[in-house]
């Protein structure tokens, strides 16, 4: 079973219920072979806290010793591993020595009696440079293989090998196949050549196409993948699981893994390396030192920068600055550059899964930031949803300081005495003033020095934009400065974010009758929204949305119609539900697709009678699979700010 704890982008932190433990991911898993034990699993387990290794069942098979051993005494003692083990099936030694002598059922049957914890079928490796019709046959053998592993797994779990060569078709069509069997884990198959190669940009469409067609309760594995420097870009495509090889084979021949690459102990210049292996070490006397002993070294040292990189990824997730931590890896080598450019394809799907806002300030790294789905998620919400209340516009450029209504307020007073809407080109686009605090325009950091496709960018979807939504538009500066039409910003601010948030018509219902703010005296930021008498929204200082009131979620159930904003639950979750715990996936029964993770929601029960309101974790098809998690973390009744 498995469930996610945190996320961002596609990542997740999650917690996958083995036999042996739960393995907190992302993971990697090092690759031991049973022959050699570069780095015994003891020490794997640990020194290094590595919870889970990888091994290779067909090897074992093959070798008579291991093999009686591996079934008198089973897998984790013979390893003397306590954590969970995962075997691979042979399919890997097929692509790089051809035929296998074995069977799907035979490898299966054997994982099984020498109790691997989650086993591997005998998938097809499906080369890079095959035909797609070669592809698709394949794929069809690996689909009847998966299926008989499913049939005979026992209570061993089972590894349903994505397959698909550099086909994104195909790859989508194994990956809905494999998510409707009863697979426990999916690896994402015939990737190795990929990053042996450099073909980063192709890995990128081969790992989106198959996330796009699996079920997002089981995690992903990238089968082969283990190198420091891909392990952010990957986990931000949403993998969790990883193993590695290379620690162990680039230490035969003097190789050592850094973030940013692999290095030749003869090419390097110095060892500034400050691990616990490297450590007291120059290069001269690692150089000299004996080849097996140097080995271990750099084994280890190998080790040390995939679990530190991996650790890095995940207060990274739990920050939500994932996507930072990736455009900065993906620097170190052109190809990887590639291959966040090539993201900016799968920016719609990567949007569905988007936070709708995050604790801290997101940074721009340079122009593929705009590769983020942060930026398409704010300029298709304004063009549904932003409502101009003067119908000219008068056009100012960011120069830096934000909020821009603090740092140009004199000038947007001035143009709105005139019957102008105060609108920034900024690197988001068109921002009108009202909407300057909110997620994520406030909390951006840009350099002074732009980037000349962020800006051209910028510049046309404001002309676009103002051309579609004001009648007449002028330069901020060609305005006079003496109008004297009264308005109220709090007012017009107010109401602007509740419809970026919540839609237009859910904003009539909130914004009813005679309306009241709270401004905080201190900040002069809005703090509730009275309507009629009502405390209906409490506006985040920090992100500039608002969260839901009781009142509030009554009025938006009475005037837009189920399924809007709402998350079911059973009968069973509303008495909890009510007193304000957490709703659990396992008892919503329906779900507002529209729904992003940390948007607002309104939790109600079966008759749409609203129990709570809360933010929701998941998306809806991730509550429909997940049978473990919450759903919807529930605000008190009392209405204090969440
Ligand atoms: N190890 C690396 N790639 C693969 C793959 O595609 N299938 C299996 N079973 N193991 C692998
Ligand atoms: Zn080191």
């Amino acid at each position: 079973m498995f469930e996610i704890v945190k996320r961002d982008g596609l990542a997740r932190i999650g917690k996958f219920e083995t036999r042996s433990g739960v393995l907190e991911t992302p993971a990697l898993l090092p690759v031991v072979n049973p022959k050699i034990c570069t780095v015994t699993p003891k020490e794997l387990y640990e020194e290094f806290g590595f919870k889970a290794l990888i091994t290779n069942s067909y090897i074992i098979k093959n070798t008579p010793d291991l093999k009686a051993k591996a079934q008198e005494v089973g897998l984790h003692k013979m390893l003397d591993f306590p954590g969970v083990i995962m075997t691979d099936s042979g399919t890997f030694q097929s692509h790089m020595y051809g035929e296998v002598e074995v069977t799907n059922e035979e490898m299966v049957e054997f994982q099984k009696s020498i109790g691997t914890d989650i086993g591997t079928v005998l998938d097809i490796f499906t080369e890079p440079y095959w035909t797609k019709e070669q592809t698709a046959e394949s794929i069809e053998v690996t689909l009847e293989r998966t299926q008989k592993a499913c049939d005979m797994k026992g209570d061993m779990m089972i590894n349903g090998v994505v397959q698909g060569s550099v086909y994104p078709d195909l790859r989508e069509d194994c990956a809905r196949k494999m998510a409707v069997m009863d697979v426990d884990v999916h690896p994402i198959g015939g990737v190795v050549p990929l990053m042996e190669q450099y073909r980063y940009l192709e890995l990128v469409d081969v790992v989106m196409s198959s996330k796009k067609g699996l079920n997002p309760n089981r995690p992903v594995h990238l089968f082969g993948a283990g190198h420091p420097m891909v392990l952010a870009l990957a986990t931000l495509m949403g993998c969790d699981l990883f193993d590695s090889a290379s620690y162990a084979k680039f230490a035969r021949d003097d190789r050592m893994m850094f973030i940013d690459g692999t290095y030749r102990l003869q090419d390097m210049q110095s060892l500034d390396c400050n691990c616990p292996a490297c450590r007291g070490l120059t290069l001269e006397s690692l150089r000299k030192m004996g080849s097996k002993e140097r080995m271990k070294v750099i084994a280890r040292h190998n080790l040390y920068q995939i679990t530190d990189e991996l650790a890095l990824v995940k207060r990274y997730v739990k920050e939500g600055r994932l996507w930072e931590l990736a455009e900065m890896r993906c620097r170190a080598h052109p190809a990887m550059l590639d291959a966040l450019r090539r993201l900016e394809e799968h920016q719609e799907f990567m949007e569905r899964y988007d936070p709708i806002s995050r604790d801290g300030a997101m940074f721009y790294t340079g122009s593929e930031t705009r590769c983020r789905p942060v930026f398409r998620r704010y300029m298709s919400r304004i063009w549904d949803r932003y409502v101009p209340e003067m119908s000219k516009a008068a056009l100012f450029y960011d120069e830096g300081s934000k909020p821009y209504s603090r740092a140009l307020a004199a000038d947007f007073d001035r143009v709105r005495r005139s019957g102008y809407t105060p609108v920034v080109v900024s690197p988001f686009g068109p921002v009108p003033a009202e909407l300057d605090e909110l997620y994520p325009i406030a909390q951006s950091l840009f350099p002074v020095i732009e980037d000349i496709e962020t800006m051209l960018e910028a510049e046309s979807s404001t002309v676009e934009f103002l051309e579609h939504k004001f009648s007449e538009v002028v330069k901020s500066q060609d305005v006079s400065d003496d109008g004297d039409q009264e308005y109220d910003a709090d007012l017009i601010r107010a109401k602007a974010v509740s419809r970026y948030q919540f839609g237009i018509e859910a904003t009539d219902a909130l914004f009813k009758g005679k309306i009241e703010l709270v401004v905080s005296r201190k900040t002069g930021k809005i703090r509730n929204v009275i309507s009629d008498g009502e405390h209906v929204l409490s506006m985040r200082a920090g992100d500039g949305l608002y969260t839901l009131r009781k009142e509030g979620a009554d009025r938006i159930v009475s005037a837009v119609p189920s399924p809007f904003m709402r998350v079911k639950v059973n009968d069973d979750a509303v008495p909890f539900v009510s007193e304000g715990r957490n709703a659990f996936c396992q008892f919503v029964t329906e779900c507002d697709e529209g729904l992003k993770p940390m948007d607002e929601v309104i939790v109600t029960d079966k008759d749409d009678k609203v129990i709570a309101t809360g933010r929701i974790m998941l998306v809806a098809d991730e509550i429909r699979s997940f049978k473990k998690g919450i759903a919807v973390k529930v605000r008190s009744g009392s209405g204090d700010e969440a």
